[in-house]
């Protein structure tokens, strides 16, 4: 049903399994919103969550997932931890591998670093961001929520704006925007956006009202400065002048465009504040609730599978 051991990237992810896992999000959705508590398919494993990288959404909506599941949820305060003495990350995982957790969430500066710490554990691996590479469980809330308001997730234009670059979450959206055959347009400046575009399928333009034309969605990203080294742009107030999002951008999209944004956000950077808290486009607090339901969704999958391995 969803062939995979680990959670590392959309990449590797068939549309199937895509599909599978927002229609499990989706049953969760529904019970999260509702009283009744969704079965404990996740009671008996362990879960640790090592977050190398601060992050208050992302490991908060781990956590709650899985203890909404009945798991039993350890979260490691990895700046505190043996790293800071100099321990390499493979000692890091070996030594939890030792304590035989069931389903590790990892978030790590360096792109790359939670594929080689999954091989090297014998349970599950959930990638909660690593650098600049992927970060599926937001790519698939993301298109959870473009789902639900769209009542589709396949031809739809949806531009992504701002800090490419830098952006794993414009990566893996741009992977899972495309498998599921849509148009991608990245929109910012010549500076942040990323070299080997050639590989993936989507236009690109320093331009909003080019960019935004007729789009149903509409994605901002901050600018992430802990990955820059030098300046990427002239200033805030410029950057915000040419692709801050703002009532008069958006009039270039659809007039039923949504506006989306992973969080953290900077208001009156990359989008104006009013706008953010506007309900009749902004569904970024939609995409902080499929969060929880996302997740609860990917760990019960690979907790079949990891059951499925154990008993064979
Ligand atoms: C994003 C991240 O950490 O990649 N945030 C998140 O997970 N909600 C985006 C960002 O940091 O700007």
């Amino acid at each position: 049903m969803f062939p995979h051991r680990h959670l590392l990237g959309i990449e590797g992810l068939s549309p199937a399994d895509i599909t599978t896992l927002l229609d499990l999000a989706e049953t969760y959705a529904t019970a999260n919103r509702g009283s009744t508590a969704p079965e404990p398919v996740l009671k008996g494993l362990t879960q640790i969550n090592m977050f190398f990288e601060a992050s208050t959404r992302t490991q908060a909506s781990f956590e709650l997932a899985g203890k909404r599941l009945g798991a039993d949820v350890m979260n490691m305060a990895m700046q505190a931890s043996s790293l800071s003495k100099g321990e390499t990350l493979i000692d890091t995982a070996l030594t939890l591998n030792a304590m035989h957790p069931d389903l590790i969430v990892v978030r790590h500066p360096q792109s790359g670093a939670v594929n080689l710490l999954a091989s090297k554990v014998n349970c599950a691996v959930l990638n909660a961001g690593d650098g600049r590479h992927e970060h599926p469980t937001q790519a698939l809330l993301d298109a959870l929520t473009i789902r639900r308001r769209k009542g589709r997730l396949h031809r739809l234009t949806v531009a992504i704006c701002g800090d490419i670059a830098h952006s794993r979450v414009a990566r893996s959206n741009m992977i899972l925007l495309g498998l599921m055959e849509n148009r991608v347009r990245l929109v910012g400046p010549k500076t942040l956006m990323p070299s080997g575009l050639d590989q993936m399928v989507a236009e690109t333009t320093d331009d909003m009202r080019e960019g935004l034309k007729d789009a149903d969605v509409v994605m901002m990203l901050r600018l992430q400065r802990e990955r820059m080294d030098g300046g990427f742009i002239p200033s805030e107030r410029e950057y915000y002048h040419r692709f801050g999002l703002d009532a008069e951008k958006l009039a270039y999209a659809r007039p039923d465009a949504i506006v989306m944004h992973p969080g953290p956000m900077n208001r009156g950077v990359e989008i104006d504040g009013l706008l953010a808290d506007d309900i009749n486009h902004s569904v970024i607090q939609e995409q902080v609730e499929m969060g929880v339901a996302v997740r609860m969704a990917a760990m019960d999958l690979l907790a079949r599978t990891l059951r499925e391995a154990r008993d064979a």
